[in-house]
């Protein structure tokens, strides 16, 4: 016979059928309760065992976290808190878990505690609705580009190219570390590593996303990138991943359009579809924030807060606006800020980015047109020579989710771009070239996919939203 999921058996069609069901013990009360967990759902079902029938060794090895197969018959719950539970006739203890060394024991365990135990702590609720809701987002994102025209596009993992500029690269070598060959300068020579050039590993597919874009029209990545900037916040990862759109013949207007859409669409797939979860996860930070000051809690739940933002319109708001609001703003004249706003120009800091969203506009913002001083040399220039077609959206408790821009598709501005920037036009040949051949106005944009789960999820630090969070200093597992 074959087994059926806990979610499947809990809509009851089963009824007094014999079924058979696979998963790990929560927790075995009285010798006679077992709590089931398989992970295809939040609940658990509860398998009545008449401890009679069975041998005293095998009840012994019913412990928080053994794996079970059980067989018996699903009946009309008794007790309260169930509506079915299963009469056990048959059980298999696939592995046993001895309670004295297994970490993951039925009682509250601090988040921090979880993150150490990272292989263990999926079989845990908080950890499990996460993952079920970073999946359900994930395939609500591709259905979203599939619905709307778009192809999925593999960007490579592995190249030469910074597409930020920042210099934030992991590099990627076969070269021996205690002898690498040098040039007649005396640096390392990577004529002779492996692909023949220094190279590394992406910050975004976004280069290549553009050359495919100008064939395909619209195309989509969703795929690992990798930072090395040493960045210990709970918004940063050195690994994370990025879903990044790149439509030929959009403007930046048509590009805002598209990613409120896109974030509205994948919000309420969630919130149609990961009810139980979300309730839990809710409940979660609602325990969690009673422990936090007054001033410093949400005013809305969960799912309240992310229904918001699929019912209201994105503020849209310029640079300089958002800087001549920020000038005047009280923590700025108190002096609040760690970064003070006096200067046009001033790179905006996830304080301000919050201060605007949070507490000014009290929504999701759409800032534009940024100093082209702060952003990549790929964005387009405006006619005032001193800004570039930029967009980020901004989001409550999360600061940038979005980042995206207006390509600089003229050959010339680019160029004279780079050429300022001190780049080596060869390095970009063939990026150059896009705008020798058939060149057109394109726009895209890059969601950074863990700080979309930290947001629906209500979670507080992006190391919780991901299976194996790599960051300074940690890369175990
Ligand atoms: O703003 P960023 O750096 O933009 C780009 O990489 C563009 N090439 C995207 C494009 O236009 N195709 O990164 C985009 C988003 C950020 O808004 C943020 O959500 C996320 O990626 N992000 C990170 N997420 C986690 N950890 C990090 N270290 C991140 N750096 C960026
Ligand atoms: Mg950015």
């Amino acid at each position: 016979m074959q087994s059926i999921a806990i979610k499947d058996l809990l809509k009851g069609h089963h009824l007094l059928q014999e079924v058979i069901i696979n998963g790990w013990v929560r927790t075995f009360r009285s010798n006679r309760f077992i709590a089931l967990n398989d992970g295809s759902t939040l609940s658990t079902i509860q398998c009545v065992v008449d401890f009679e029938k069975f041998d005293a060794d095998l009840l012994k090895k019913i412990q928080t976290g053994a794996a079970l197969r059980i067989s018996g018959t699903l009946v009309e719950s008794q007790g309260r808190g169930q509506s079915v539970e299963i009469q056990v006739n048959d059980i298999f203890v696939h592995g046993s878990a001895d309670p004295e060394t297994y970490p993951i024991q039925p009682k509250k365990h601090s988040l921090e505690f979880l993150r150490e135990k990272a292989h263990l702590r999926v079989r845990t609720n908080t950890f499990a609705a996460v993952m079920r809701v970073r999946s359900a987002l994930s395939f609500a994102i591709h259905q979203y580009f599939r619905d709307h025209g778009f192809y999925y596009f593999h960007a490579p993992i592995i190249t030469g190219s910074d597409a930020e500029g920042a210099g934030e690269m992991f590099r990627v070598t076969t070269l021996d570390d205690k002898k690498p060959p040098l040039n007649d300068a005396g640096e390392v020579d990577y004529s002779e590593d492996f692909f023949g050039k220094e190279t590394n590993l992406t910050v975004s597919g976004q280069l290549e996303a553009e050359a495919y874009a100008m064939g395909l029209g619209k195309v989509y990545t969703f795929g690992p990138t990798f930072r090395a900037e040493n960045s210990n916040t709970s918004r940063h990862l050195a690994e994370f991943w990025m879903i990044e759109p790149e439509m030929a013949f959009y403007d930046l207007d048509a590009n805002m359009d598209l990613a409120e859409d896109f974030i509205k669409f994948v919000i309420a797939y969630v919130l149609e579809h990961c009810q139980e979860d979300l309730q839990f996860l809710e409940k979660r930070l609602l325990d969690e924030e009673k422990t936090k000051p007054q001033a410093e809690r949400s005013a809305m739940a969960l799912m309240e807060k992310l229904r918001f933002v699929v019912d209201h319109t994105f503020k849209r708001v310029t640079y300089t606006e958002a800087i001549d609001i920020l000038r005047a703003s009280t923590p700025n004249k108190k002096k609040k800020f760690q970064y003070p706003i006096d200067e046009w120009g001033a790179d905006l800091q996830s304080e301000h980015e919050r201060y605007l969203v949070e507490k000014h506009f009290k929504c999701p913002v759409i800032l534009f047109d940024y100093p082209a001083k702060i952003k990549a040399f790929y964005m387009r220039l405006n006619d005032d020579g001193k800004t570039v077609r930029a967009m980020d959206i901004l989001f409550p408790g999360i600061g940038e989710i979005v980042g995206g821009s207006q390509r600089e598709e003229r050959l010339e501005v680019l160029q004279q771009k780079i050429a300022a920037l001190g780049i080596d036009e060869k390095e970009l040949w063939w990026y150059l070239d896009l705008r020798r051949f058939g060149t057109a106005e394109h726009s895209g944009f890059g969601l950074g996919f863990e700080r979309l789960v930290l947001f629906a999820t209500g979670m507080g630090n992006i190391r919780d939203v991901i299976p194996f969070p790599r960051t300074p200093q940690n890369a175990e597992f």
